[in-house]
């Protein structure tokens, strides 16, 4: 694997990452001086073949054109500058997803920024502390506008290369179609999907691609790095021919890497960087399915052709940690966040800017999900305000029929287990209906940060709450 340059990112840099079957190469790092003029990233509509041959072009929106866009692929503690370029017909902003950032700097419109309007451009501007696997999408009418196709990976490296063959990027999503047309179907507010479990596609891709296929030698070891960016599909995802280990994530190290177990979920937004061997022999076929009503599908496979080694390599120890801030259960403020909502026993009343309502009124709102009795909007008081520093334990009910994926902007935070052990650092956890999911986290970044649903439908329709760091 060629190391990274400190060498300043030119746009044809980065328009030569390759998702699919590109190596590590292509790309330099982003440089270090402030007056190097930002990189510009243009929100696009844009034409792609989404559907096989038989079908017609889908018009998608995407940076610089594609989706997923680029990667954008930096040293860890680099600084970033990229210029959102809007070309599209609506006001739009982006959100670097999982990234410790200034709190100026997050790309939620109405909240951190204004949304940039058509024809304007915004600048973004930040450091980043964590390496890991990260993503980049859009933060204003999300539901639609990330549904259209506007994310991208972010891979923040380690500083010393991993002992591997190779790293692919994998991007899984869901597009919902209309065969027919090959058009993306744009009732993006279905009232359907936003009272259920969201707006679930048809047409089930990897980095845009159905039944996505690479190549792969036997003993191969590869490091996947594998991003939820559907709206709102789960991924229950299981692995045929390779062998071995999550070692971070969200983005964030596990403390040890852990053996794959018989299936890995992937919530939206989530991420799971994992270690594997091919071991399945010449002329076989490796890969990853994922499990949707009860059928097989393909995500990704390896068509294995001759060997890498004649052993498998050694395991792999623990990714370097990224720092973080202890957090002290003992210390900790309690807070509490019920869930509630959704079809199958949902909402009978709610207040809505302050004012109760009654359900058929929230309903023919849009409006169908509440954080402890009120209805989630961005310009609703802060479900908490924190000191600087301070330790807070929140405990998630979720007393709705269905999953939600809860994300929280700027700070990763532990799951912690029913007997009160910390679990991994994580940025969205995935609380199933009926059930509770305590979270950890040492309020370190100050400013106004999200605390929502990645289901982008749920989101939409009520779900979304905020901190406010002092
Ligand atoms: Cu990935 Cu508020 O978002
Ligand atoms: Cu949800």
């Amino acid at each position: 694997m060629t190391k990274l340059k400190q060498t300043r990112l030119t746009r044809r840099g980065l328009m030569a990452g390759a998702l699919a079957g590109g190596g590590l190469a292509a790309l330099p790092a982003f440089g270090q001086s402030a007056s190097a003029s930002p990189m510009d990233l243009r929100a696009q509509v844009a034409m792609k073949r989404l559907l096989p041959e038989q079908y017609g072009m889908t018009e998608i929106w995407g940076y610089n054109g594609g989706t997923p866009a680029d990667e954008i692929r930096v040293a860890q503690g680099a600084r970033v500058q990229l210029r959102l370029v809007n070309e599209l017909p609506q006001p739009t902003s982006i959100h670097w997803h999982g990234i410790r950032i200034d709190n100026a700097m997050d790309g939620v419109s109405g909240l951190t920024q204004d949304a940039v309007e058509t024809g304007a451009t915004f600048d973004y501007d930040f450091v980043v502390p964590d390496a890991g696997t990260y993503w980049y999408h859009a933060h204003t009418m999300s539901m639609e506008q990330v549904a259209r196709g506007l994310y991208g990976p972010l891979i923040v490296e380690e500083a010393d290369a991993l002992d591997i063959d190779r790293e692919e990027i994998l991007m899984f999503d869901d597009w919902l179609v209309d065969p027919a047309t090959a058009q993306i179907d744009s009732d993006f507010d279905a009232a359907h999907d936003q009272s259920h479990a969201g707006r679930n596609g048809n047409y089930i891709v990897t980095n845009g691609t159905f039944g996505l296929t690479m190549q792969a030698k036997q003993n191969e070891r590869m490091r996947l790095r594998m991003i939820n960016a559907a709206n709102a599909r789960i991924f229950e995802l299981r692995f045929s021919g390779l062998s071995g280990w999550v070692v971070a994530l969200d983005g964030m190290p596990l403390a040890a890497p852990q053996p794959l177990e018989e299936f890995l979920l992937l919530a939206p937004a989530q991420r799971a960087d994992i270690i594997v061997d091919v071991t399945a022999e010449n002329g076989e076929v490796a890969g990853i399915v994922a499990m949707i009503n009860d059928q097989q599908q393909p995500q990704v496979a390896f068509e294995v052709s001759g060997s890498a080694s004649q052993n498998r390599r050694p395991d792999p120890g623990a990714l370097p940690p990224n720092g973080h801030t202890m957090v002290s259960l003992e210390q900790a403020r309690r807070i509490n966040l019920k869930m509630e909502g959704g079809a199958m026993g949902g909402l009978r009343s709610a207040t809505l800017a302050g004012e109760t309502k009654g359900f058929r009124e929230l309903a023919n709102a849009g409006h169908f999900w509440a954080f402890n009795g009120a209805i989630g909007l961005m310009e609703s008081p802060p479900l908490a305000t924190l000191e600087r520093g301070q330790n807070v334990r929140l405990l998630i009910e979720n007393d709705t029929s269905f999953p939600h994926a809860m994300h929280l902007h700027g700070m990763h935070f532990h799951e912690v287990a029913s007997d009160g052990t910390l679990g991994p650092l994580r940025d969205t956890t995935l609380v199933f209906g009926g059930r509770s999911q305590e979270i950890a986290f040492v309020a370190d970044n100050p400013g106004q940060w999200l605390f929502h649903c990645h289901m982008l439908s749920h989101a939409a329709s009520g779900m979304i709450a905020r901190f406010e760091v002092a």
